[in-house]
């Protein structure tokens, strides 16, 4: 029987942990509430913790509604672009009537023509504009509507994206039945509504991912391992949804490892679950934490080094005080810290870690980078090969010969 978890980014798992609260109010909105702000929901969280998933869930929903759905990819080099391809290609498909010619310029048969071709045709053709809210009113026909959405908003070009919301905006405006949902990194989302064209999205609703709670997170591998011809007990399923702390990719991750542990067993034992903190630990390393410190600013990264010494939450002013710093500088790290979603306010004048296993990658971490020395070595010293320049002798010209023929290399 194959793996039924899914610990890769973007990939839907079987069971979703704790994300009713946002899926009802959304389906709620696209029913029948058209002026609900609902229909514009921003979500943000740190990486991992199940963004594109709950897009994704979104959209089905919205397609399950009789919606149609155009997905902005953030790679495109023009959203702007992308947009207007996207709605005219759904257009020529759900459109094929005179209306559709028309927009087109061209009959049905010219439907399973090259794609370049058919674009190029488009080009003296309609707005975008015009087009999206001709797909709109086509999808509201028929009681559904047109949903907008964009993952990944802290990599798109902000203009861009501003070009794309602004449309929106007048599709709403007009009274045609839209949404947009847009997904990213909480900077990325702060960066888009402080965008001067965006303030209309500040009214979006906002949905912030974190960690669902350690009990969820149990039920959710308990229920993806019922669906299979294997079992888990209720201890195992509790201590996997402990070493998981609710994070959604070590749901999947920890799931995945216990499954592979277990060699094909009916039940997954509690040993098999144990097992997998070690390497659950390396995988965020590796996957989650490892990325995000990667060109870390130093600053940033004293910061947290700071707050190794603590079992649990520290105290902000006692980080302070380790990095010798004054109250303005600790709070401006304190800020960057939290926007890049790497630690959390822990009651007042406390702050701890955001993700699970930071603290131990940050360990892990300084093995690999070990600390340079206390005392900046300011030395200038001659190379062997320098002295030997000064003073030639057979046994240098070789050595010069073979540095040489390395540096040819
Ligand atoms: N609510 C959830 N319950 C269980 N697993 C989830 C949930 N949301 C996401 N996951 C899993 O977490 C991982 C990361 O999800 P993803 O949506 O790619 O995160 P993000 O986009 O925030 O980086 C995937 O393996 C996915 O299957
Ligand atoms: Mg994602």
């Amino acid at each position: 029987m194959e793996n039924p978890f899914r610990p890769s980014f973007g990939a839907v798992p079987i069971a979703l942990a704790g994300r009713s609260f946002a899926l009802d109010a959304f389906e709620h909105a696209l029913e029948d509430h058209p002026g609900s702000e609902q229909r514009s929901t921003l979500i943000s969280g740190a990486r991992g913790t199940g963004k594109t998933v709950l897009l994704t869930e979104m959209e089905m929903i919205a397609q399950d509604q009789g919606w149609e759905v155009l997905r902005l990819h953030t790679a495109a080099a023009s959203l702007g672009e992308e947009l207007r391809e996207l709605v005219l290609e759904r257009l020529r498909e759900v459109d094929p009537d005179a209306e559709g010619t028309r927009l087109t310029g061209a009959g049905i048969a010219s439907i399973g023509s090259v794609r370049t071709e058919t674009v190029d045709r488009y080009s003296g053709g309609p707005s975008t504009a015009t087009a999206l809210a001709r797909l709109a009113e086509l999808a509201g026909a028929s009681g559904g509507g047109l949903l907008l959405s964009v993952d990944e908003v802290q990599s798109v070009d902000l203009d861009q994206l501003a070009g794309v919301t602004q449309l929106y905006q007048d599709l709403v405006r007009t009274g045609r039945p839209v949404a947009f949902i847009g997904a990213g990194i909480r900077s990325g989302i702060e960066a888009l509504l402080a965008q001067g064209k965006t303030t209309f999205l500040r009214r979006a609703h906002r949905v912030e991912l974190g960690a669902v709670d350690v009990g969820t997170a149990a039920e959710a591998i308990r229920l993806t391992i019922a669906g299979t011809d294997r079992s888990i007990g209720p201890e195992a399923a509790v201590v996997a949804g402990e070493i998981s702390c609710g994070y959604p990719y070590l749901i999947q991750y920890v799931g995945a490892q216990a499954w592979e542990n277990s060699q094909g067993a009916a039940e997954i034992a509690l040993e098999d679950v144990r097992r997998t903190r070690d390497s659950a630990i390396r995988q965020m390393h590796m996957n989650v934490h490892g990325p995000a410190l990667r060109g870390i600013a130093a600053g940033k990264l004293a910061y947290l080094e700071a707050m190794l010494e603590d079992e649990g939450p520290s105290s902000t002013a006692e980080i302070g005080r380790r990095l010798g710093r004054d109250h303005g500088y600790q709070s401006v790290y304190r800020r960057r810290l939290i926007e890049d979603d790497l630690i959390q306010p822990a009651g007042r004048g406390y702050v701890e870690f955001s993700l699970p296993y930071l603290r131990e990658s940050l360990l892990l971490r300084r093995q690999e980078h070990p600390a340079p020395d206390a005392a900046p070595d300011v030395t200038v010293r001659r190379t062997r090969s320098g002295a030997r320049q000064s003073a030639p002798s057979a046994a240098a010209r070789t050595a010069t010969s073979r540095t040489d023929r390395k540096k040819a290399r």
